[in-house]
């Protein structure tokens, strides 16, 4: 019996990196996966047959998280289409880089409004479902290392994901007597996409040197900790932080 059988989960930017690892796993067990994305319809194809040919079933969901509009519109087709939803993984993000010295309004803007506005708007628009699915209503939120760290020339980025910490524990606290348990996830260094555009090759060297376990992160090791999250075993977690660094951060 696969975990998550009968369960409806939401991934937003589940067309590449890591909310595609989160997809194909919550996939394989069971759960059927609409895949959310802005812009990258072709990646989103992707995802969706990947988590096919591990045996599961995923949709796709066009929508910027950022459009409060937007989002309540397509969480409302969800519902209606899907019967219901269990598990919302608020993974889209953007990375925004440069000196608070320099940084234009353009970018804070832009940051809090994907990464913080979009978490927001997500969990606000799925909480009624959520209440309606009880004990099995899961909220699982991807913050960054950074948060905790901080990162020198990513202000917008870490005050954004440092504010998604803090949505986790009061969300955590609003709606625990309902049985919804709310937690974030932290990865450290993870190859995707994201951190591929923006390190130059001496400073991975110099990174992996730094992380204990002796490797960057795949995508799958921040999925496998959001199957746990999300699964039947973590029923008595909320409000915590999961890292997933490799020692990064301890
Ligand atoms: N990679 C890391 O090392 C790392 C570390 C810590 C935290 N994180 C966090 O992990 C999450 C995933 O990161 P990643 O590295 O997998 O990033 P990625 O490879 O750049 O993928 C980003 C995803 O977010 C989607 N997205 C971006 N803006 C969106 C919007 N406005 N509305 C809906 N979807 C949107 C993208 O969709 P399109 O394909 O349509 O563009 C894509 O699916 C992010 O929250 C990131 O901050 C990553």
């Amino acid at each position: 019996m696969r975990s998550l059988e009968g369960r409806v989960a939401l991934v937003t930017g589940g067309s590449r990196g890591i909310g595609r690892a989160i997809a194909v796993a919550l996939g394989e067990q069971g759960a059927r996966v609409v895949v959310n994305y802005t812009a990258n319809e072709a990646a989103a194809n992707e995802t969706a047959a990947a988590v096919a040919a591990v045996g599961g079933t995923a949709v796709l969901k066009r929508f910027d998280v950022s459009v409060a509009a937007e989002v309540e519109a397509a969480v409302k087709e969800i519902v209606a289409s899907e019967g219901g939803l269990h598990i919302l993984v608020n993974n889209a993000g953007v990375a925004v880089n440069g000196l608070t010295l320099t940084a234009k309004d353009a970018d804070w803007k832009r940051s809090l409004d994907v990464n913080l506005t979009g978490t927001f708007n997500c969990t606000r628009s799925a909480l009624r479902a959520l209440l309606k699915a009880k004990d099995m209503g899961r909220i699982i939120n991807i913050t960054s290392i950074t948060a905790e760290t901080g990162s020198a020339g990513q202000a917008p980025y870490v005050a954004a994901k440092a504010a998604v910490i803090g949505l986790t524990k009061t969300w955590a606290r609003e709606y625990a007597s309902r049985g919804i348990t709310v937690n974030a996830v932290s990865p450290g260094y993870i190859d995707t996409d994201m951190t591929n555009s923006e390190l130059p090759a001496d400073r991975r060297a110099e990174l992996i040197k730094a992380i204990p376990l002796g490797r960057v992160g795949r995508p799958e090791d921040v999925a496998a900790a959001v199957i746990y999250l999300a699964g039947p075993s973590a029923s008595y977690v909320t409000g915590e932080v999961l890292r997933v660094n490799g020692g990064l951060l301890m």
